[in-house]
């Protein structure tokens, strides 16, 4: 006990919160908390740490709960008036208690040389040389547990940066999301390792998933972590969007084409609406009908309400009549399609239903029968050279478009990505290595539940991981919609309020210890909070997101002032030439 006390004190100045009286490495730890610390401090989602004899844990507050000593307490509880008998029983006949995750362990090596030989004094072990070069700390999954007694201490800052690290740190690519909740520190994700797996974004509705997905993109395209190729249903991401701010006035927010006005290249399928709304230089998007496959209507079998027959018959069409077979099923007559189902053994009826049903297709204003110009592989060059793209739907946001597009959009981008992985790992050339490529997409659960997530390329990218330099940001209320096997893929959930049972379940897939966290994600503000897990961050944590506003877009390098006041510096001086006659 000696060394607790005077030793390995993290911070001197740090009052213990509480010790820690049982626990085990599976359940997580019990705290008691000392009488003078209020158990209303204890907010779900905070960042403790136990100070353990040899090693220092890193751990999440997962519940709260009140404890007496003695039956006679409860059935004799004291008179709210009297303070003093309260005072009296708090800290022995009535305590509080914490229930603690331990999430990540560190061992000072002096610490375990110490431990070793009892001769050392304890002293040697403070963490004087783990608060100057916290960068070199080597922070290990837990492995075991502190013992009785450990004492517990609120995070500080140095702990905070021990684990989330710095945004400015030369040796990584991180990007700071928020802060805990209790505390002014920014908390990063590491970018690189972020993109190397798909993520997803997930919250009911009015959480703040859209925010979040900018501040990421964001990041992403000031920290060139990877290009991203952004299907944004909602016309949200690419310019100006609103905030639900104050009732009486509308707000709107800065798209990503207006923060970086060189790197991201806007395309949209709807041409008016996003010329409305006072984007000048979008690039016009058109499909046509023969880059539309069988596997393209596979997954939009519910929207256009295809039967099991017509998909097989399309695939007798598309057998015949190649790329073509849309616009020539359009353009049969009954005799024509009769004539073909004698000799194809295709069912009449079923391929009648079918191209009724396409005729559906004529309302998407941006398919064509034939198109000039190859747009797909437009993006693909802007993709190449390093640009973000986003496409933009405007009125054509429809379950029905939205997936049709995105699926044949993604489908060739990813195959040409598949081509040039492949050279990559043939050449092993660095100059044929493809941009690290993310694709953003809306209600995920569409294109991801168990039912269709093997008919969509986006089911294909999930699972395949990194393979080919291709990953997905998933944005999506509904999580428990989504495959088991995607999900349990999917590297980094940064998750806002959900308060559907299966939902939060979905979201702790293939995550081990989850159960414990269940409670911290139920219990988050309904707005501009979420828990981040996975891949990216070295231990879960809950944080205040970062707000997306003025101060961010400067924070991120938003050229508007600067480069006005450039113009203006330049007209002064033009004028002041003029002036001096030259
Ligand atoms: N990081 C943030 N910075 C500033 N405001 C935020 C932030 N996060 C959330 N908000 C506020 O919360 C509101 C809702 O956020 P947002 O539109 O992102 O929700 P959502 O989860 O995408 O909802 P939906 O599912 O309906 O699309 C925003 O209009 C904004 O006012
Ligand atoms: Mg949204």
């Amino acid at each position: 006990m000696d060394d607790l006390e005077h030793g390995v004190q993290p911070m001197e100045l740090e009052q213990a919160v509480g010790s820690v009286i049982q626990g085990s490495l599976s359940q997580g730890l019990e705290v008691r908390l000392h009488p003078d610390v209020l158990v209303e401090d204890m907010r779900v989602g905070k960042f403790l740490v136990v100070q353990g004899r040899r090693s220092r844990f890193f751990c999440m507050l997962t519940d709260v709960s009140l404890g007496t000593s003695s039956p006679r307490i409860l059935a004799n509880p004291p008179d709210p008036n009297n303070s003093f008998l309260q005072e009296v029983l708090a800290g022995s006949g009535t305590y509080g208690t914490l229930n603690l995750s331990p999430m990540l362990m560190f061992t000072p090596t002096d610490v375990t040389a110490a431990s070793r030989s009892p001769q050392t004094a304890p002293k040697a072990t403070t963490f004087a040389s783990y608060q100057a070069n916290t960068n070199a700390v080597e922070l290990l999954p837990v492995k075991t547990i502190p013992s009785h007694f450990s004492q517990v201490f609120e995070a500080g800052e140095y702990d905070f940066r021990a684990v989330f690290g710095w945004e400015d740190d030369p040796h990584r690519c991180n990007f700071s999301i928020g802060m805990p909740i209790d505390m002014d520190v920014p908390i990063c994700l590491d970018l690189d390792r972020f993109v190397e797996r798909s993520n997803g974004i997930f919250g009911k509705s009015g959480t703040g998933k859209s925010f979040l997905t900018r501040l990421l993109l964001s990041g992403i395209i000031r920290r060139r972590a990877a290009v991203n190729l952004i299907f944004d249903m909602h016309s949200e991401y690419g310019w100006e969007a609103t905030s639900e701010g104050h009732k009486s006035r509308v707000s709107t927010v800065k798209g990503l084409r207006q923060l970086f006005p060189d790197q991201v290249q806007m395309y949209t399928l709807d041409p008016e609406s996003t010329k409305r709304r006072g984007v000048r230089d979008a690039q016009e998007l058109y499909i046509s009908f023969d880059q539309i496959e069988v596997e393209d209507l596979m997954l939009v079998r519910g929207e256009l309400n295809l039967s099991e027959a017509s998909l097989e018959n399309a695939i007798i069409l598309r057998n015949e009549f190649g790329k073509a077979w849309i616009n020539r099923l359009m353009a049969m007559s009954n005799e024509e399609i009769q004539e073909f189902c004698e000799v194809k053994m295709g069912s009449k009826s079923s391929i009648m239903a079918l191209q009724r049903k396409l005729t559906r297709l004529d309302d998407l204003k941006y398919l064509r029968q034939t198109c000039p110009k190859n747009y797909v592989g437009q993006i693909l060059e802007s993709l190449e050279a390093g640009k973000h793209v986003v496409v933009e739907f405007g009125s054509q946001s429809n379950m029905l478009s939205y997936m049709l597009a995105t699926n044949i959009i993604a489908r060739r981008i990813h195959a040409s990505y598949v081509h040039k992985a492949e050279k990559f790992l043939q050449t092993k050339n660095v100059s044929d290595r493809p941009h690290q490529l993310v694709i953003t997409i809306e209600e995920a659960h569409r294109f991801l539940d168990a039912a269709t997530v093997r008919q969509t390329i986006f089911g294909t990218i999930a699972r395949e991981m990194r393979k080919y330099f291709v990953t997905l940001l998933v944005v999506d209320q509904r999580p428990s919609g989504i495959d088991n096997e995607v999900m349990s893929q999917v590297g980094t959930r940064i998750t806002a309020l959900l308060n559907d049972e299966k939902d939060i379940d979905a979201i702790f897939t293939g995550v081990s210890g989850g159960q414990a966290l269940r409670s911290v994600l139920a219990k988050l503000d309904s707005k501009q909070q979420a828990l981040v897990l996975g891949h990216a961050v070295p231990m879960p944590v809950v944080v205040r997101t970062r707000p997306y506003d003025e101060t961010f877009y400067a924070e991120i390098g938003d050229r508007d002032w600067e480069s006005m006041s450039n113009e203006a510096v330049l007209t002064a001086a033009q004028s002041a030439r003029a002036d001096l006659g030259f």
